[in-house]
C-alpha cells in the first residue's frame, strides 16, 4: 500500500514538474514575442514616419515645412489627429486650431494622407514614445551609401543641371530649382532656390528629402522615378558645397545621436518574470493541495 502511494506521489510530482517547465518555457517565449512585437511596432512607425512624414515634420528638432510633431499627442486627441491626417484641408474649415496652423504654415498645405488605423497607431506611438523620453526622431535610412569624394560635387552639379540624365528618368532638378551660379539663365522657379538648402536642413533631413521627397510637386515625379543611391550622394555633395557660397549663413546644429532603446525587451522580460512569480505562488498552493490530499488518503 505504502509503495503504491509513494509511486503515485512520485508520478504526480514528475507530471507537475514537467507541466511547470512547459509553462515556464511557454511564458518566456510569449514574453519575448510580446517584446519583439512592441519593438517591431516602433520600427514600423519609424519607417513610415521617415518615408511619409519626415520631409515636412520633425519629432523634436523644430519646425520644417510643417510643425514639429513633438507633443502633438498631448495637444490633441487621437480622433483629432486621425481626422486631421486624413484630410487636413477639411479640418481647416471646421476647426479653429487647424485654421490657425494653416495660417502659420502657409503656403505649404499638408496633403491628405492615406494611413490604415494600425499605421496611424504606430506613428502615434512613435511620437508619444519620443515625446515622453524627450528624444528627437533620428531616421535610420537617411544615410549616404558611401563617403563623399570631391568628384561628387562636379557630378552632382551635372545631374542638377541636366547635363547628365537622372538614371530613373526624372526631369533634372534645374527644371524647377536654381542654385546660385547654375547655368547662364539660372534654373527653374517652380521650386525654391536651393543655394542655402543645406543650412535650412540638417544632413539627415536633406538626405531623406533626396531619397523620398514628400512635397506634393516632387513626389508625383519622384515616387516612380527615384534617385539612385549614387545620385543621392552626388546631389547631396553638390548641395552641401553650395553652402560655401553662403559663408555668412548660420551654423547648422548637429543632429542628436541615435539611441537604441532596449526598453521594450526589458519590459517583455519583466512581464514574463512577473507572471512566473505569480505562477510559482499558484503552484505552491497547488502542491500544498496535493500534499493535503496525500495525507488525507494515507489516513484511510
Ligand atoms: C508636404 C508636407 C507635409 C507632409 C508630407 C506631411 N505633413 Fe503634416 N503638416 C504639414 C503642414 C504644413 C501642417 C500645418 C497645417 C497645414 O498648413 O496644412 C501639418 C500639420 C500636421 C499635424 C498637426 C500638427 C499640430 O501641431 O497640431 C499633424 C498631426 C500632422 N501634420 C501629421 C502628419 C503625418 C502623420 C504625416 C505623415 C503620414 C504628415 N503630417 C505628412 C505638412 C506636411
Ligand atoms: C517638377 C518640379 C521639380 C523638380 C523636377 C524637382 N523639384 Fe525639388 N521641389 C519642387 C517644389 C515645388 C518644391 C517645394 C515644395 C512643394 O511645394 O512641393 C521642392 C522642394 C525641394 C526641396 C526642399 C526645399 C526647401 O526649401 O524646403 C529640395 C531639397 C528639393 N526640392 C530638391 C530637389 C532636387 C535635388 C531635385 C532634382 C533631383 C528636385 N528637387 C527636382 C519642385 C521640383
Amino acid at each position: 500500500m505504502r509503495t503504491v502511494m509513494r509511486e503515485q506521489f512520485r508520478q504526480s510530482r514528475a507530471g507537475e514538474i514537467a507541466i511547470r517547465w512547459y509553462l515556464t518555457i511557454l511564458l518566456v517565449i510569449a514574453g519575448t514575442l510580446f517584446a519583439a512585437d512592441r519593438a517591431r511596432g516602433q520600427d514600423d512607425g519609424a519607417k513610415l514616419f521617415e518615408t511619409r512624414c519626415y520631409s515636412c515634420h520633425n519629432i523634436g528638432g523644430g519646425d520644417k515645412q510643417g510643425p514639429d510633431l513633438k507633443g502633438v499627442t498631448e495637444r490633441q486627441s487621437r480622433e483629432w489627429i486621425e481626422e486631421f491626417v486624413k484630410s487636413p484641408s477639411a479640418m481647416r474649415s471646421k476647426d479653429p486650431v487647424a485654421a490657425e496652423l494653416f495660417k502659420r504654415f502657409s503656403p505649404t498645405i499638408m496633403p491628405d494622407q492615406t494611413l490604415s488605423p494600425s499605421e496611424l497607431d504606430s506613428i502615434i506611438s512613435l511620437i508619444k514614445n519620443l515625446t515622453s523620453k524627450n528624444e528627437t526622431f533620428v531616421p535610420s535610412g537617411a544615410k549616404l551609401s558611401r563617403a563623399i569624394v570631391p568628384a561628387d560635387i562636379v557630378a552632382g552639379k551635372e545631374l542638377f543641371a541636366g547635363e547628365i540624365r537622372l538614371a530613373n528618368g526624372a526631369p533634372s532638378c534645374n527644371s524647377c530649382h536654381s542654385v546660385n551660379g547654375i547655368g547662364a539663365l539660372g534654373g527653374g522657379t517652380l521650386g525654391p532656390d536651393l543655394t542655402a538648402v543645406n543650412i535650412k536642413y540638417r544632413d539627415p533631413e536633406l538626405i531623406s528629402i533626396l531619397q523620398a521627397p514628400n512635397f506634393p510637386t516632387m513626389n508625383t515625379i519622384f515616387t516612380n522615378h527615384k534617385l539612385t543611391d549614387e545620385e543621392v550622394v552626388q546631389l547631396f555633395a553638390y548641395l552641401q558645397n553650395a553652402k560655401q557660397l553662403n559663408p555668412t549663413a548660420a551654423v547648422v546644429p548637429t543632429q542628436a545621436a541615435a539611441t537604441t532603446d532596449p526598453g521594450f525587451l526589458i519590459l517583455g522580460f519583466a512581464a514574463a518574470t512577473l507572471v512566473l512569480v505569480g505562477l510559482n505562488i499558484f503552484w505552491r498552493k497547488r502542491s500544498h493541495g496535493v500534499r493535503k490530499e496525500m495525507v488525507r488518503r494515507s489516513r484511510i
